[in-house]
Parts: structure tokens; C-alpha cells; sequence
């Protein structure tokens, strides 16, 4: 079956009961045993439920994974990966993860004596220069967020296959309609599927999907023990935002690419990160390991060019956390999504202050721009 089809007949296609082309929403907490001595194939819904499942088998199928598992949120199924490891572990991360996964290892997992090295990790090198016997993972997000650094994920890959480390990569700006990770050899693919996935800025979940039996085994355990499953709601939801991802990314990838040639050409603008510039320095592996380049972008106003009075003269683009949405979302990295990253760590990753994170919704490309051009020419600095 084609992606476009799976998105929409993958997982488990309706509901063979009644014949419903949805699956239904079992908003169950537990279900009834029929034995003392055997076990209903559903027990308890932290355990498994139905909707949940479906949604599980689902993201399988599009990640081309052995197992799926859906959680209450990114940083619930962040939280979950990170558990595979114990105290004396490093993880080598990226030099600009989101916030958030860098805070849960840093005032979490730092507290279990489980460590972090962070690198370039678009420099092979430097990943193998900081590889030793107590590094077990390599983590990455590929663009990533806010500055749209791409990562071999193939080349990141082998390095850890050799190492005998495995390697995680946080999908969701790319989703697996434009990139798939576990097909470039990664061993563990992550969404906030907060984000593309949902679709519509109406829900809280993500997703992982590994590639092997043993790793499969021990995030059902993980799940299972600590509890941060998603909702049947909530993932009854989420399957209804992923049949219709494949026309929304198009959209999305189509409305950046214009949206991007916007911005470079005001001279209010000094830097814009969309990796679907062909003089972006990652555009080559992005063309390689990806088919589309995403609907996020990033950009940087001129010295003398205010963000603050940037962001409030926009009028229907929406100044707020979150990105993926049908809607455009435009937030300031440096307050709000990366806030939790020390300001030294921030600004020697780029995440200056003029930066500006643009998630290109999938409104008429024509009102977004004018948009954005009213709101630029209202950004100077005035006395
Ligand atoms: C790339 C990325 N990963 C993970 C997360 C965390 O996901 P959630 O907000 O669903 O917990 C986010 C949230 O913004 C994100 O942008």
C-alpha cells in the first residue's frame, strides 16, 4: 500500500464489530474476566486499550517499526526512553535539542547520575571523539529545533551501530510522510505528536516506535510501569489527525518554501534557517534522507528591527508556544521554548534574542505573507 493510503488504512482499519469505518473510542479503564485462571486479552487500560492500540499499530506501520507506543505527551515518551538507561550512562545529545527534552536530562535524569555529552552532532567527528565505554545512545533531532540543523541520520547511524549504541531521533518536525529514521537505520523514532501528527493544536501526545524485539519488550514495560499512557480520546484524535497528514504536509512544505523566499528578500531580515535553501548547509543530506523540507522555519531581524513590536503587529498569525498546527504559530525560542536552556548554552547555539521561530500553517500562503509584511514593516525601533 502507498504512505497516502497507509496514513488512512494503516493500523487497524475501523472497527470489524460493527463494521464503523472508525475505530471506537473504549473509554474504559478495565474489562471484564471471564476466569480466574485466564486473562481477557485486556485487563487494564494502563496495560492496553483498544483505541490506544490502534493508534500504536498505526504509527508502526508509517515508521516501518516493529513496535509503537503512544504516551500523554513528547516528554512523556522522552521521559520513557531515557528510563532504558541507568545510573553511570551518558547519552550524547544534540548542541540544539527543544528545551524541554534538554531539561528532563538535565534536572531529571542528571539526579540518577544518567549523564549527557552534548555535541555538534553535524560533525561526524566530534560524534566520535566523544564516544567512550559509558555512552550508550546517541539522540538527535533532525531539522532541529529552532535553528534547522540537518543530521545524517544514516552516517549518525553507523557510528553507533560500530559503537554498539543505539541511536534516537525526535521526528516531528519531518513526520514519517517526509522522513523515516528506523529506515535509515536509527533504532528508535520519537514524536511530540502534539504536533504534525495531531494536526490541530488540540491535543497532547507522543509516540515511539523502535525497530527491534528487545527494545520493543522494554518500552511496553516502561509504558506500562510508569504509566504516561495517551488517553482512548485522545488517541481516537490523533488517528483522525494522521489520515489527513499527507495533504497537510504538502501544504505546509509548500507555503515555507514561499514563505522563506519572503522573508530572505526584506531587508528587515538578517538570517533565515529553512533547510530548503539550496545554499543551507544541510540541503544535501535533507535531499537525501528526506522527501520534503518541513513547514518550520526560523529567522533572525536586522539590528535596529524590534521582535517584540515584530510579534505584536501580526495580526492573525498566532504569537504562542506549540508548531504543526493547521494554524501559523510563531513563538520566540530564547523565552519560551528554550528558556530552560542556560543563556551561555543559548547563545553559542545561535538561539540569539532577534530569533524568531515561524511554524507556516496552511492558510492562503497570500495572507500569511501579508501578514508577516505588515507586521516587518512596523518592527523598526523608534525613540
Ligand atoms: C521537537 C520536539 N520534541 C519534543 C517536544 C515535546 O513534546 P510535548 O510538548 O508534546 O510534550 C516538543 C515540544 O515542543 C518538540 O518541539
Amino acid at each position: 500500500m502507498n504512505f497516502e493510503s497507509l496514513l488512512i488504512h494503516g493500523g487497524i482499519d475501523g472497527d470489524s464489530f460493527t463494521g464503523a469505518v472508525n475505530v471506537p473510542i473504549y473509554q474504559t479503564s478495565t474489562y471484564r474476566q471471564e476466569d480466574i485462571e485466564k486473562n481477557n486479552r485486556y485487563e487494564y487500560s494502563r496495560t492496553g486499550n483498544p483505541t490506544r492500540e490502534a493508534l500504536e499499530k498505526l504509527i508502526t506501520d508509517l515508521e516501518n517499526g516493529v513496535g509503537g507506543f503512544a504516551f500523554s505527551s513528547g516528554m512523556a515518551a522522552i521521559t520513557a526512553i531515557f528510563s532504558l538507561f541507568k545510573s553511570g550512562d551518558n547519552i550524547i545529545i544534540q548542541n540544539n535539542l527543544y528545551g524541554g527534552t534538554f531539561r528532563v536530562l538535565d534536572k531529571i535524569f542528571k539526579n540518577f547520575n544518567i549523564g549527557y555529552r552534548i555535541v555538534n552532532t553535524i560533525d561526524l567527528q566530534e560524534i566520535k571523539n566523544n564516544i567512550d565505554n559509558t555512552v550508550k545512545a546517541i539522540y538527535i533531532e533532525t531539522p532541529t529545533n529552532p535553528l534547522m540543523d540537518i543530521t545524517d541520520i544514516q552516517k549518525v547511524a553507523k557510528i553507533a551501530r560500530d559503537n554498539n549504541l543505539i541511536t534516537i531521533v525526535d521526528n516531528t518536525f519531518m513526520t514519517p510522510y517526509f522522513q523515516r529514521p528506523l529506515t535509515l537505520g536509527a533504532d528508535i523514532v520519537l514524536h511530540s505528536a502534539t504536533k504534525y501528527l495531531g494536526g490541530h493544536s488540540d491535543l497532547l501526545a507522543g509516540l515511539v516506535v523502535v525497530n527491534d524485539k528487545e527494545l520493543k519488550d522494554k518500552i511496553k514495560f516502561i509504558q506500562n510501569a510508569t504509566g504516561g499512557v495517551l488517553s482512548p480520546f485522545d488517541s481516537f484524535l490523533l488517528i483522525r489527525g494522521i489520515k489527513t497528514l499527507g495533504v497537510r504536509m504538502d501544504r505546509h512544505n509548500f507555503n515555507a518554501k514561499v514563505v522563506a523566499e519572503f522573508l530572505k528578500s526584506r531587508g528587515e531580515v538578517n538570517k533565515v534557517y529553512y533547510p530548503g535553501f539550496k545554499d543551507h548547509i544541510g540541503y544535501n543530506v535533507q535531499s537525501k534522507q528526506g522527501k520534503g523540507y518541513g513547514g518550520m522555519i526560523s529567522f533572525v531581524l536586522n539590528e535596529g528591527y524590534n521582535y517584540k513590536k515584530f510579534l505584536k503587529n501580526l495580526n492573525f498569525i498566532t504569537f504562542g508556544e506549540s508548531l504543526g498546527g493547521v494554524e501559523s504559530l510563531i513563538c520566540h525560542p530564547a523565552t519560551m521554548t528554550h528558556g530552560a536552556i542556560p543563556y551561555e548554552i543559548r547563545q553559542k547555539a545561535g538561539i540569539v534574542n532577534n530569533l524568531i521561530r515561524l511554524s507556516v500553517g496552511i492558510e492562503s500562503v497570500h495572507d500569511i505573507i501579508k501578514d508577516l509584511e505588515m507586521a516587518l514593516n512596523e518592527s523598526k525601533y523608534t525613540k
